[in-house]
């Protein structure tokens, strides 16, 4: 993977926040040595360089349903889901590689066999997967980037939106929280504006009986501060 990371850099970076490329020898010697078995990059990049950029991936057809998240930092939901549901794919995309690499480790603990990972800019992996092919996508708390000025830096925007609606099979099963109210009325904005092409969404605020309400690091630190934590579904 790392060869492939420094190889093609702009596959891997993103709009966003630094974040530290310190990884410690162990971890790196793990990725080094399985990240590639449960990875699609190769394939994904090789596609875009062969100039087929609308070459779709071709996925396992053993699972029954295919699930994706966005941004699972330290993967504990991603986790979570792929051991409580064996029968379902679940491929968790993450440009942190620390959170990659903690994944992994727990993958290899515990022999699971139903979970496909990625370190790539979740737009080059969103793009490349087949019409139509997704249950779910889940987007939990992604980064709010509250300062007008870094609002660009947002991953939801027209263009991400647009793949998400195109790979998800059936309507309302792409679920993105926030605790941030501006992040949730833009992407509302973006909804609205475009509601020909995206459909109808719902919005609300989670509360404890929420399936996924607590159920991150990012979350729980905003609930302990106090915050709401909104749902949004499209
Ligand atoms: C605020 S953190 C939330 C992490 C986790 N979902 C949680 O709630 O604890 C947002 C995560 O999204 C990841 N991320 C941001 N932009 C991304 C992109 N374009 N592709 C993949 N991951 C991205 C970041 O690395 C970061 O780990």
């Amino acid at each position: 993977m790392f060869l492939l990371k420094s190889k093609y850099p702009e596959y891997y970076s993103y709009q966003g926040r630094k974040i530290s490329k310190k990884i410690s020898i162990s971890k790196k010697n793990l990725v080094n040595k399985f990240y590639n078995q449960i990875s699609l990059d190769r394939e994904i990049i090789r596609n875009h360089e062969s100039a087929n950029i609308s070459k779709k991936i071709s996925l396992p057809t053993n699972f029954n349903k295919i699930n994706i998240e966005i941004g699972f930092g330290n993967g504990e939901f991603l986790l979570k889901n792929a051991i409580s549901y064996p029968d379902e794919l679940f491929i968790g995309i993450e440009v942190y590689l620390n959170g990659i690499a903690k994944v992994l480790a727990t993958i290899l603990n515990l022999k699971l066999k139903n979970i496909i990972l990625s370190n790539l800019n979740c737009f080059y992996f969103l793009n490349a997967m087949p019409i139509k092919s997704v249950d779910k996508i889940f987007i939990i708390n992604p980064d709010p980037w509250i300062k007008k000025r870094h609002n660009k830096r947002r991953l939801m925007s027209f263009k991400i939106i647009q793949l998400l609606r195109s790979i998800i099979k059936s309507k309302h099963s792409i679920y993105m929280t926030t605790d941030s109210k501006n992040y949730l009325e833009d992407t509302r904005d973006l909804l609205d504006e475009y509601r020909e092409n995206f459909g109808e969404y719902n919005v609300g605020i989670m509360s404890k009986n929420d399936k996924l309400y607590g159920i991150s690091k990012y979350q729980r630190k905003a609930i302990e501060k106090g915050e709401k934590i909104y749902l949004l579904t499209f």
